[in-house]
């Protein structure tokens, strides 16, 4: 059992200098934050939308590949159901994906209906594209390989179309404030933010509010190499948890396999190869062929170079191994310039601008931290453990995702899931509640120690783990924590958030002693349902973090 470290139960910062009402606040401007402000706006006074940079600033701004939805003529939900279920490994919830793929279309249609231009066919149909671990071609997409700069697009020109919805940006959610609701249980009465320059409402800042929606993203900056942007510090998984949330599955970290390889030194955000690249008949290669290299995924699954991505990343890694070299290449020469050029724009620019031209080159490539499968625990409406915090996309496990994530099933939980919370919530707003006094814990840690964070989760928390490694990791965030900050600023803030979620992910990945999904534990092999079908669930008393197993029956029948 790991040793459980002490964090901050709150976040020490400043009292609020300035105040402001508004009856939902939503964290996060990505598709599912402003989802559910689009729909809520309808139903609610005030809703408030909060975001630690700009509006676009997040993961969806990044997504490429695009949005999976049963919406092809010979496709069906119980398909799209049945290839989610296999890639998660029999880890999802199955009322959750049925909620997903079901609802999934019609959601699609509104986000077109919204203004969002998804690419057609010459024909005039939606263009759809196939993707690891998808039998059926059911990838809507934008600008080629621009789907989620189109629909953050499409979000926000609405959202400005309508006035009642306020916006604060360059503001980092530090704590939720809590009350008590009349059956004395602790719920929400509002949220602390820090805001870097927005006039009046400058530094630190409390906003009371009857709900708060977290839609804050992932955590991909708890690793030393991710497609993650620089502002997923898995803030509000952090906040969650000290308010009393539940977090669930944080083991299932996803790696993707095509991550474009910048050198041993390369650091932060790094350029994604989309899946959708070998959806058009890219493949891997262990070298160049005409100097015998070999494709080596086929062989290792049915669907070769379209295997899960969990299947895809572990091939890679271990002909890493095998070979000694620090990357395996992507070969998409054959796919020719005209349509490099048409289909995958983006990645041909970035790929460029870093002296790679996938024409005529093999593109370097290998696995980096891409998505959070798990996060704050939800039911079907997006409700957490704390009355009046609901949580949607990244920063939630909905159960959608399991062990790992179905490629192109991120955009849609977001649109899914932020509906069903609009559906719900006007329903249900909680009164208004007086938040308790503030109590103030110490035990911020100083941003200086981010590096060696990053580096002990990626070398030993990564895709590959072993108890030796997972236990080295736990010592090494102990010895962190213990590392006090000496200013109380954004730095300190996100890297205490970062920890808190280390602890807890390496944490869950000592503990779980078999390999499923993107969970990869050299010395357990084996998936092993007999002792392991379920979930690890973390929760936080007092700044200590205790995570325990909680059975549930595997939901894929076997079939992987
Ligand atoms: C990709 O385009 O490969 C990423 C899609 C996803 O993460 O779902």
């Amino acid at each position: 059992m790991p040793a459980a470290l002490r964090l901050p139960g709150r976040l020490t910062a400043p009292g609020p200098g300035w105040t402001t009402r508004a009856d939902v606040v939503i964290v996060g401007s990505g598709i599912a934050g402003l989802t559910a402000a689009l729909r809520l706006r309808a139903h609610v006074d005030k809703v408030l939308v909060v975001t630690k940079d700009v509006l676009n600033a997040g993961s969806t701004q990044w997504a490429q590949g695009g949005i999976a939805a049963a919406l092809g003529p010979e496709d069906t939900p119980e398909q799209h159901e049945v290839d989610t279920l296999v890639a998660g490994a029999g880890a999802c919830d199955a009322d959750a994906v049925r909620v997903l793929v079901n609802e999934g279309p019609e959601a699609v249609r509104e986000l077109i209906a919204l203004g969002t231009n998804f690419d057609h066919t010459d024909d005039g149909e939606l263009s759809l594209t196939r993707e690891g671990g998808h039998h059926r071609d059911r990838i809507a997409h934008a600008g080629g390989d621009a789907t989620g700069a189109e629909i953050q697009r499409a979000l926000i020109a609405a959202v400005e179309a309508a006035p009642d919805i306020e916006v604060i940006q360059h503001a980092l959610a530090v704590d939720l404030l809590l009350g008590e609701d009349d059956e004395g249980r602790t719920s929400v009465a509002g949220l602390t933010l820090h805001v870097i320059g927005e006039g009046e409402r400058d530094g630190v800042g409390a906003v009371h509010c009857r709900a708060v929606v977290l839609a804050s993203g992932g955590l991909g900056q708890v690793f030393t190499q991710t497609t993650n942007p620089v502002v997923s510090t898995g803030d509000g998984m952090a906040l969650a948890l000290r308010a009393g949330a539940t977090l669930r599955d944080l083991e299932f970290v996803q790696f993707h396999p095509t991550v474009m390889y910048l050198g041993p030194d390369s650091r932060g955000q790094q350029p994604l190869i989309s899946e959708a690249v070998r959806g058009e008949g890219a493949f891997l290669v262990d070298g160049p062929p005409e100097d015998g290299g070999t494709r080596f995924m086929q062989g290792v699954h049915e669907l070769a170079d379209l295997a899960p991505r969990d299947v895809v990343a572990k091939a890679i890694m271990k002909r890493m191994l095998e070979t000694g070299r620090p990357h395996m290449w992507l070969d998409a020469r054959h796919l020719g310039r005209e349509f490099w050029e048409r289909r995958f724009p983006t990645i041909l620019a970035t790929a460029r601008s870093h002296g790679i031209d996938p024409v005529t080159q093999l593109i370097p490539v290998a696995p980096a931290c891409h998505y959070a499968s798990g996060g704050v625990r939800t039911d079907l409406y997006g409700r957490t453990d704390v009355p009046g915090l609901y949580a949607t996309g990244e920063v939630a496990c909905s159960g959608v995702h399991g062990a790992n994530r179905l490629a192109s099933n991120s955009l849609l939980e977001g649109l899914v899931f932020s509906r069903r919370i609009a559906d719900v919530l006007p329903a249900e707003l909680p009164a208004w509640r007086e938040p308790s006094p503030d109590r103030r814990t110490a035990g911020l840690v100083g941003g200086e120690v981010r590096r060696e964070l990053q580096e002990t989760m990626s070398s030993r928390v990564g895709v590959l783990r072993t108890a030796a490694g997972l236990a080295e990791a736990c010592a090494v965030l102990d010895k962190l924590a213990g590392h006090g900050a000496e200013a109380v600023d954004q730095a300190s803030w996100e890297t205490t958030n970062l920890l808190t979620i280390s602890a807890a992910l390496a944490d869950a990945a000592a503990l779980r002693e078999e390999t499923r999904g993107s969970h990869w534990r050299e010395d357990f092999p084996e998936r092993d349902d007999a002792q392991w079908a379920g979930h690890f669930d973390a929760t936080m008393d007092d700044g200590v973090t205790a995570v325990s197993f909680v059975p549930a029956p595997a939901t894929d029948g076997g079939l992987r």
